[in-house]
């Protein structure tokens, strides 16, 4: 796939990827197919932020003769969600890598001050052993990823990656400045945040428009 990476951002520019978010972003798109593309989307993101995935080799046989091949252990990855709109990234990937663990973060916006709560933290064990990939749509103001990324760090993984499908350079920055070591994968980066921590142009709220809330 191609992708075009800056620093520590990795765009995934692939006509696959573009198209399916365009359709997302329309107005008139339903949850039903909201979810759909969404799904899809984070099957074809999988495909890239997992290329640098540690494989092994082991002994098979094929019906000619035996060989070695590689396989990836999926079981040492973690997709961490965070609530509620991270749902519909997870589903995807795990469709891909479906022996990954997986870890939530519930954490809302406050929406007088933007800033993240938590209220719910549930992560596989022997974390210290683990590659993390934590999955939202939207790194708006950059608040939430950052809450989770702190929270993470304190379990000392191998390594963390971030996801969305939409950012922003607010969030962008916000999140390169407090976690510089975590590398962000998008398929987009949009112009600006307005006054509410909202993505511009964007798609709305990603979780209203994945559970048909609003
Ligand atoms: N969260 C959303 O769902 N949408 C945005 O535009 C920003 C944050």
């Amino acid at each position: 796939m191609s992708n075009g990476t800056t620093g520590n951002v990795h765009l995934l520019d692939h006509p696959l990827v573009q198209h399916k978010l365009t359709l997302m972003r329309k107005k008139e798109a339903s949850t039903n197919s909201f979810r759909r593309l969404l799904n899809e989307l984070s099957m074809l993101m999988a495909y890239e932020v997992t290329r640098d995935m540690a494989m092994q080799e082991v002994q098979i046989e094929t019906p000619l003769e035996t060989m070695t091949a590689k396989v990836i252990d999926g079981k040492k990855l973690v997709f961490v969600s965070i609530l509620r709109a991270g749902t519909g990234i997870l589903d995807g990937m795990l469709t891909v890598v479906p022996g990954a663990r997986v870890g939530h973060i519930g954490l809302y916006r406050d929406p007088k001050t933007l800033t993240a709560v938590e209220y719910y933290f549930k992560m596989p064990q022997n974390m210290q052993d683990r590659d993390v990939i934590i999955v939202d749509p939207m790194l708006a103001t950059g608040n939430s990823a950052i809450a989770a990324v702190d929270r993470l760090k304190e379990l000392g993984p191998k390594s963390i990656k971030f996801v969305c499908l939409l950012t922003c350079p607010e969030g962008i920055a916000a999140l390169q400045k407090a976690h510089p070591d975590v590398p962000i994968y998008t398929a987009a980066i949009d112009r600006q945040l307005n006054d509410h921590g909202y993505i511009l142009p964007g798609l709305g709220d990603a979780g209203d428009r994945m559970f048909g809330t609003r």
